[in-house]
């Protein structure tokens, strides 16, 4: 008997084989025009990004990472304040606190959609915090109705890291109208994804969006060499922004398809011994960037897929208040104990759009095999 298919966590050769001569057609575009840097993609991807989102403006930027780091210029970040967010997201949303000379503060997380635990927020707030950042983690919005009652209470902007939620919803509202401004990354594997480095900082908040604009092109004014306040270089660039409004076009049906992967892994993996699946809060809607189960014996788990040929990654495997590089926020093993069992037990699954259900289905009988069999063992 041939042995099965190796399965990826993404396919990016097989999302690119289903649109290829829409993609080719953008790329041949921007190439014969030239127009590399703020070609007209890159304006007309921030208007129909925006307008995705439901919010009023957009500027695209070099990559996510810079996203957070130019938001929180942008809100006036600096030393002596303190930005409150989660320690069970990707590293960005830390450094780029601190690269503002800013201080992070950890919320803990809530175990069933792990996200902030809004409960937790207030107590995090001091007259030094200068904004909140909520991580809508693998796809799933943050509780925003119970943050944005706090954060407006006190007078604080509320940035949302949707890094991996293109397209989630909250009631019928959108990651990047849920807070006062939100940062996305295109990333190749993200829902929505570039051929490189890409991302977008969007709001309702015309000012806001302009400083910002202002801070990733030089602290420019309305002369080419005029540097009016101290910025940088973080173009999105004409290729990616072409290639991102071909994908955009794509991006619910995409997520249509993500959701359908996640209901069979729910179905299939229901009432398994050792396992806890993912779940929405009632009134979210997640878009399923991954799909992350708690196992009791993860590292087993993973171990036993990989010998089955079937890719799994952990997201992530340290929260990141216990990273070296974020020593400045002062805390240590303990200080998180939700987002510190969660690093222990989480597992990502394979899910991308293209992922046929049988291999859904394969994947999850291996999992059920191994858990029942680890039933047995106890
Ligand atoms: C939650 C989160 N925040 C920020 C980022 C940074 O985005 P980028 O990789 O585009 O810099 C990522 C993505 O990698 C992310 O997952």
């Amino acid at each position: 008997m041939s042995e099965p298919r190796s399965i990826p966590m993404v396919d990016l050769k097989a999302q690119y084989a289903r649109i290829r001569s829409e993609i080719d057609a953008a790329v041949a575009g921007v190439l014969e025009s030239t127009a590399f840097i703020k070609g007209e993609d890159c304006g007309l991807l921030e208007k129909e990004f925006a307008a995705y989102c439901g919010a009023g403006h957009a500027c695209g930027v070099a990559n996510g990472t810079d996203a957070l780091i130019l938001a929180l210029r942008a809100y006036g970040v600096g030393r002596g304040d303190d930005v409150v967010t989660v320690a069970n997201t990707f590293i960005a949303t830390g450094e780029a606190i601190l690269l503002n000379g800013a201080r992070p503060v950890f919320v803990d997380v809530d175990p069933a959609t792990y996200t902030m635990d809004a409960a937790k927020l207030e107590a995090a707030l001091t007259a030094r915090t200068k904004v909140i950042i909520p991580v809508h983690l693998y796809g799933h919005p943050s509780d925003m109705d119970a943050i944005m009652e706090i954060a407006n209470r006190r007078g604080i902007p509320v940035l949302e890291d949707a890094a991996q939620a293109h397209g989630a919803e909250v009631g019928n509202r959108r990651a990047g109208t849920l807070g006062h401004a939100a940062c996305f990354s295109f990333y190749p594997g993200k829902n929505l994804g570039a051929y490189g480095d890409a991302g977008m900082v969007v709001s309702n908040d015309r000012e806001f969006i302009a400083r910002l604009r202002q801070i990733a092109n030089h602290g420019g004014g309305t002369n080419k060499y005029d540097n009016v306040v101290l910025g940088t270089n973080s173009r999105l660039d004409t290729l990616q922004a072409a290639i991102l409004r071909v994908k955009l076009r794509h991006l619910d049906r995409w997520n249509t398809e993500r959701r359908a992967i996640a209901e069979a892994y729910a179905t299939a993996l229901a009432g398994v011994p050792g396992l806890t699946l993912p779940r929405e809060r009632t009134g979210a809607r997640s878009v399923w960037h991954l799909y992350t189960v708690r196992a009791q014996d993860r590292d087993a788990l993973q171990g036993h897929l990989k010998n089955q040929r079937v890719s799994t990654a952990v997201h992530y495997p340290r929260p990141i208040h216990l990273q070296p590089a974020m020593a400045p926020a002062g805390l240590g093993p303990g200080a998180l104990p939700v987002s510190e069992q969660l690093s222990r037990e989480v597992l990502s699954l394979p899910l991308y759009p293209e992922l046929p259900l049988a291999e859904v289905e394969r994947i999850a009988s291996e999992v059920r095999d191994f858990c029942h069999a680890g039933l047995a063992r106890a």
